[in-house]
């Protein structure tokens, strides 16, 4: 039997990190775990109960109460987030979680809890794992970490198409773009786990490629890996 690797794929946002490691879980049949979704989840948790960035105590007190789970649904044939029983995958992708989820992920207990459950999820491996921090904290043992980039521009107009495409259709083009270029520069310059490329990170930058190019690329890096494990 082939032995089974982690698979981390870390890099800016709105690049197709979650788009790639989909393909991936799929075609090696491993799990996939989006791990921005889980700040994404924190955040939004956060606004339904009131509870501001700087009231540590509440937020203490959510935290446990906090379950995250994802389950494939057939219809869309998409991973959604459920928190604590209730999909709200639509919700997590709003503005108003957009705009707050990046301060959310600098809080320190706020990523221990969620690297905690990650690391726990990779133990019997298999897993493909995307976020910011995926090769340098949660999963340094990786056996194959991917780092994605792209201009900013043609990441802001993807991710503008998506939104659209879910009935988003207030939203601009510089508003998404501005949310992009925030988000990236407070990922990147935060003090507690900033968005780096592990030093032995594959970089895919994939301006220029396509969806195909770009999924043969990661997949024969991936059965590469799996090769060697
Ligand atoms: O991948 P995303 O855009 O859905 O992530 C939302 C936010 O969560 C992003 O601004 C950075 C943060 N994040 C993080 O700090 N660490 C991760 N492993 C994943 C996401």
């Amino acid at each position: 039997m082939t032995k089974k690797i982690n698979i981390a794929i870390d890099g800016y946002s709105s690049c197709g990190k979650g788009t790639l490691a989909k393909v991936l879980a799929k075609s090696l049949n491993y799990i996939f775990i989006d791990t921005g979704a889980m700040y994404r989840a924190v955040t939004y948790a956060m606004i339904q109960k009131g509870i501001g960035l700087d009231n540590l105590v509440e937020l203490e007190k959510l935290l446990p109460s906090l379950s995250i789970t994802f389950k494939h649904i057939p219809e869309d044939d998409f991973y959604h987030t459920f928190l604590n029983g209730n999909d709200i995958e639509n919700e997590i992708r709003s503005m108003a979680v957009s705009n707050l989820v990046s301060p959310v992920s600098k809080i320190q207990i706020v990523r221990d809890f969620l690297v905690k459950q990650q690391q726990e999820i990779g133990l019997n491996k298999g897993v493909v794992m995307d976020g910011r921090d995926i090769g340098t904290v949660v999963f340094p043992n990786a056996e194959l970490k991917i780092f994605m980039t792209a201009k900013a521009e043609i990441r802001a107009q993807r991710r503008l198409n998506e939104l659209k495409e879910n009935g988003n259709l207030s939203i601009t083009y510089e508003e998404v773009l501005k949310n992009l270029n925030d988000r990236d520069y407070s990922d990147s310059n935060r003090s507690n786990s900033p968005l780096l490329k592990a030093e032995d990170a594959i970089v895919i930058d994939n301006s220029e490629l396509s969806k195909a190019e770009q999924n043969e690329l990661a997949l024969s890096f991936a059965h590469k890996a799996i090769g060697k494990a």
